[in-house]
């Protein structure tokens, strides 16, 4: 804890405000949410707290922001950049928002649905789904990830494509400040000009201004049909060219258009049980494709088939298949989804959550890896990601015998050298994971100047203390 702060003081009166199941504090309880999802980080906590309610989250904080005590607010802990993760020195308190996991409403004539922080991302799917609306908002960690983290890392994911990133799909949300007051900015209006947009200063603001406590989200009509293929391409500039004769086929259709490596399924076919290739044989680089529509009848599948069919005689596709029922269409959503599961179980890695124009993507793919291969001989590289968008995930896995502490110690290095290319292509070095605990160091050199001194001005602003989420996003 920082000097002065009084542990002894402060955790009686916490337990006292939020009951025995609101608060932990035996180690073995505590330890779940001191290591983060990539095991980057091991930290220690002298209490999670665990509100059940707005009111008594914020009286938490209050009753923190008066002792000073550090608060890392935690959801699904899925960060790829440790943007949850505590510090080592037990002199934060995590602050979990899972017992917060109510649905408020759903209103299918608004198209709008009032969530709670703590609210699963794939339980918000399928209450969407029940009411017959779309949440569109999917990532590979949806199973565990919960929306207020989601919201505060402004995360992207597979449909950005169409509906954008997790800050579009924001009408209205509601906050606590780091002094414990409660901002309720929970309107569902889709035009209100009304000052500076607070709404979107807490989303993509990784916890460090404000601890998010519900929002309204947008809906859309569920669609009637979905029509998913996976193919193999000769190439990335194939991908790219396949691309644009689907945008140019019905750009308003797309749903999904993902990239991943002949490495990477390699890896998902190798370490996830039960994952198999729908197609003739191995290829270098693939594409996963995926129409919708809410509209009857419109044979989404005999369109792809179309596209998909002179493509493949015009030589930019070697092989494809198209999901005949819902379960293959899972069976191949899940050989992208499982990319970064694979690659936990294939030994260390270092992840490049990067974006550049999306012209630029086959030869930001073709540079990196020139780049990651000669500083390290033998080096996996594994692109993949929303291509659509031009994110594109450049994950790098161990070389198969090299020791795995030495090869993460040269991760700064690695990192370094594949930003320089995406600084060359007018890319970012964060496209949707966040900065969190990982990339501070990147923002002088990327954002410094005007850009960084804002952002330090409206932290102090808020936050004068410094008692939410310390360590991250600024350096
Ligand atoms: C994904 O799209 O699956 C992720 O954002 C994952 C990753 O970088 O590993
Ligand atoms: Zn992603």
């Amino acid at each position: 804890m920082p000097d002065g702060v009084s542990l002894d003081d402060l955790l009686p009166r916490l337990r006292q405000l939020l009951g025995d199941r609101g608060i932990l504090t035996e180690p073995a309880d505590t330890a779940p949410y001191c290591e983060d999802w990539r095991r980057l980080y091991r930290g220690h906590t002298p209490a999670v707290l665990r509100p059940a309610t707005t009111a008594e989250l914020a009286a938490a904080v209050g009753l923190c922001a008066a002792h000073g005590a550090a608060i890392v607010p935690q959801g699904g802990n899925t960060s790829m950049v440790g943007g949850a993760a505590v510090a080592e020195d037990g002199s934060q308190l995590v602050l979990s928002l899972a017992r917060m996991n109510r649905v408020r409403t759903i209103d299918t004539v608004d198209m709008t649905m009032e969530i709670e922080a703590g609210v699963v991302l794939k339980a918000a799917q399928e209450a969407a789904d029940e009411a017959g609306c779309l949440l569109p908002l999917s990532i590979s960690s949806e199973g565990s990830a919960q929306i207020g983290g989601v919201l505060a890392t402004n995360a992207g994911g597979n449909n950005t494509v169409r509906y954008g990133n997790a800050r579009d799909l924001v009408l209205g949300l509601e906050v606590v400040l780091p002094d414990g007051q409660v901002w309720n900015g929970l309107r569902r209006l889709h035009k209100d000009n009304t000052g500076y947009c607070l709404r979107q200063l807490f989303v993509g603001s990784e916890g460090t201004l404000g601890i998010i406590t519900a929002a309204v989200l947008k809906l859309w009509p569920r669609p009637r049909e979905l029509a998913v293929a996976l193919c193999a391409v000769p190439s990335a500039d194939a991908a790219l060219e396949l691309f644009g004769r689907c945008q140019r086929h019905d750009a308003a259709a797309i749903q999904a258009f993902e990239y991943m490596s002949g490495a990477g399924m390699e890896l998902v076919l190798r370490h996830i049980p039960g994952a198999a290739l729908p197609l003739s044989g191995p290829a270098a680089h693939y594409v996963l494709v995926e129409f919708a529509t809410p509209r009857d009848g419109a044979d989404l599948k005999a369109e792809l088939e179309d596209v998909l069919g002179r493509a493949m005689a015009d030589g930019l596709i070697g092989d494809a298949v198209i999901a005949e029922s819902g379960a293959q269409r899972a069976a191949i959503w899940k050989l992208r989804e499982e990319h970064s599961e694979a690659q936990k179980r294939a030994g260390a890695s270092v992840k490049n959550d990067i974006s550049v124009p999306v012209s630029k993507v086959p030869e930001l793919i073709r540079r990196a890896r020139a780049a990651c291969e000669a500083l390290v001989p033998g080096i996996v590289c594994v692109p993949f990601g929303h291509l659509g968008d031009g994110n594109i995930h450049f994950n790098l896995v161990q070389p198969p015998a090299a020791d795995a502490a030495a090869f993460l110690a040269r991760d700064h290095e690695l990192m370094d050298a594949v930003n320089a290319v995406v600084r060359d292509l007018d890319g970012s070095f964060s496209a949707e994971h966040g900065i969190g605990r990982l990339k501070p160091y990147m923002m002088p050199e990327w954002r410094g100047g005007a850009e960084l001194e804002l952002m330090r001005r409206i932290k102090q602003a808020l936050d004068p203390l410094g008692l939410l989420n310390p360590g991250k996003l600024l350096p």
